[in-house]
């Protein structure tokens, strides 16, 4: 059965976008590779620190600071998770959608931005199908921006939770990270990963502290091109020789709505690549399996394995809501709210 998407635009095999160009608003995180181990030690410090807090006491720390959450693509747990995270800490959070605003009457990025602004926003989280939308909307409203998915090029958010939940299981009780906290780890990402910022995001992020990563995928969703995306990563086309090195096996889905007109035989796929407890169970009885989410049962990884023991694919949504708390407070942390930010003129 072949999959492809309706529309015929050529396939954009590598986003091009210099690595970092953020014009330095504080507190914003628009990408893993702009990210500092100081700073991923110090999101994920502070996750621990507003997780394990009371509630109450939480919810006063960005009592009534107000945050906007700006989606122009679909999503359940980021959106969800940014959310609960930014109302956890007391913020007042307002959702603007792209099928529900002037974005349908042709409102530009930039302007939904300011207009937010002058709301009274002091933050923004922004899911873009176009790679760099973020960058444009810091530099527009001055805002931190939070990224929440931009196009084919990164999700940094999701990074960092994945690296929570892989540190939870593997190297429990590690406070402060390094570049050798996940030296001798090897991860597998596997699946879609021409289209994934999910694997963008990790192949930046997870060898930034010693971890390896093997790509594995066919060649019409993994370039070989990827190879190159940074040191520790390397590219494994035989998804058994990819289980049997990988004590971590990070599955992706197809997404069709990126497809762009590439034809896929989905049966030689699932034979070649999906996880099954078969295959689990002989090449990588002890890998954690991971998902990024939506799964789509019985494609690229079966439900008995989703479901199965080896599963952390719901403890990864659950590190969410804390890996968000952390960049949502840093976003707001050390700005105060002054008449000025309230009448959206920048503080
Ligand atoms: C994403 O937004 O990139 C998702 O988490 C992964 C997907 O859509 O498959």
């Amino acid at each position: 059965m072949p999959l492809n998407a309706a529309s015929a635009r050529p396939i954009i095999v590598t986003p091009e976008l210099p690595a970092d160009i953020s014009t330095g608003v504080t507190g914003s995180v628009l990408s893993a590779s702009g990210l500092t181990l100081e700073a991923v030690g110090e999101i994920l410090a502070l996750a621990t620190v507003l997780e394990r807090e009371d509630p109450i006491q939480r919810a006063q720390r960005l009592a009534k600071r107000r945050i906007a959450l700006l989606f122009y693509e679909s999503s359940t747990r980021t959106r969800t998770s940014f959310e609960l995270a930014a109302k956890g800490l007391g913020a007042d959070t307002t959702l603007v959608s792209s099928l529900s605003s002037s974005i349908e009457k042709g409102e530009t990025l930039k302007d939904t931005g300011l207009t937010l602004r002058a709301l009274g926003a002091e933050a923004i989280i922004l899911r873009h199908p176009s790679s760099g939308a973020p960058w444009l909307l810091e530099r527009e409203t001055q805002l931190p921006v939070l990224n929440a998915g931009d196009g084919m090029h990164e999700h940094p958010s999701q990074a960092l939770l994945d690296l929570r939940t892989i540190l939870a299981h593997l190297r429990p009780g590690v406070e402060a990270v390094t570049a050798e906290t996940l030296a001798g780890l090897t991860v597998a990402i596997t699946g879609d990963i021409l289209h994934s910022r999910v694997a963008r995001s990790n192949m930046i992020l997870l060898p930034k502290l010693g971890a390896r990563v093997i790509l594995c995928g066919p060649r019409e969703l993994l370039p070989e091109l990827a190879a190159q995306a940074g040191p520790g990563v390397e590219i494994e086309r035989n998804f058994t020789r990819a289980l049997e090195q990988s004590q971590v096996v990070m599955m992706l889905r197809i997404q069709a709505e990126r497809l762009a007109g590439l034809q896929l035989d989905l049966e030689e796929y699932k034979a070649s690549y999906q996880l099954s407890e078969e295959r689990l169970t002989k090449y990588a009885p002890k890998a954690l399996v991971m998902h990024p989410g939506p799964i789509i049962r019985g494609l690229e990884l079966t439900g008995e394995v989703a479901d199965g023991p080896q599963s952390v694919i719901l403890e990864q949504v659950h590190h969410g809501v804390a890996i968000r708390m952390a960049l949502v407070y840093r976003a707001l942390a050390g700005r105060t709210l002054t008449a000025g930010a309230q009448k959206g003129v920048r503080a």
